[in-house]
């Protein structure tokens, strides 16, 4: 890896995405940022630095209403998606939490992090993930699991459900394909296939009462939306009051 620039990263520190005194200090968050934003800017607008920004913030704001350690939780979030392109790669076969951890556990050891912390923001980073048998422990991994799952419901969760179908090359929307003879990553890997396999059930995992709220109100905008779709998607309007089909 090369070393990592800080200059645009201290500039979204100071002018929009994070704001306010970083729980690390800004030099070290600057350097935890310009090594995310490295890992992360090939994944464009699903997994990209703006969706580490966003985990980062939500982390916060719940770690905040939760007496959370705002270090671990800032470092975690920071790092979370770093091995996001080698399961891209590997189509689902590498998973990124785990190699993200391996990742993260060389990067933490280099900035001398003590082991204590090490250990606390590798298992945040190792359980965040939806599909991954590892459970969330500590107050922290809860929190990083609940910011991260947020951003994938709601409206952002949408879009972010649309940009990763058309990375894999999905077709817009199909409601007449059964789920659960499609795979991931093929053309029948639609954002409403990502709702009903995923995004749906997302409000009932949350972990902390803040999450949970957040979630609830999230999906309901959720359910509005691809309703809605289904009317549009013929372009008849005809269709407008019929979602029967
Ligand atoms: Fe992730
Ligand atoms: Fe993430």
């Amino acid at each position: 890896m090369s070393s990592p620039n800080a200059d645009t990263p201290m500039a979204s520190l100071s002018s929009g995405p994070l704001q306010g005194e970083p729980p690390l200090g800004r030099e070290l968050t600057a350097k935890l940022l310009a090594i995310s934003h490295e890992y992360c800017q090939a994944e464009g607008g699903c997994h990209g630095p703006d969706h580490t920004e966003r985990v980062h913030n939500l982390a916060l704001h719940i770690g905040r209403l939760m007496n959370a350690r705002l270090d671990i939780l800032s470092a975690a979030a920071l790092l979370h998606d770093i091995g996001r392109s080698h399961e891209m790669l590997s189509q689902g076969k590498i998973c990124h939490a785990t190699k993200g951890a391996e990742m993260s556990r060389t990067i933490l050891k280099g900035l001398e992090f003590s082991q204590e912390m090490q250990d606390a923001i590798i298992h945040c980073i190792e359980a965040h993930r939806y599909r991954n048998k590892k459970i969330p422990e500590t107050l922290e991994a809860k929190i990083l699991f609940d910011a991260d799952k947020l951003d994938s419901i709601g409206a952002i969760g949408i879009g972010r459900a649309f940009l990763f179908a058309g990375q894999v090359g999905a077709r817009l929307h199909n409601r007449g394909v059964d789920v659960k003879k499609t795979r991931s990553y093929s053309t029948e890997d639609t954002a409403y296939r990502e709702f009903l396999v995923k995004l749906c059930k997302i409000k009932d995992k949350m972990l902390t009462p803040e999450g949970k709220r957040l979630a609830a109100e999230r999906h309901e905008f959720m359910e509005v939306f691809f309703k809605r779709l289904d009317k549009e998607i013929h372009g008849s309007p005809r269709n407008n009051s019929d979602n029967s089909q």
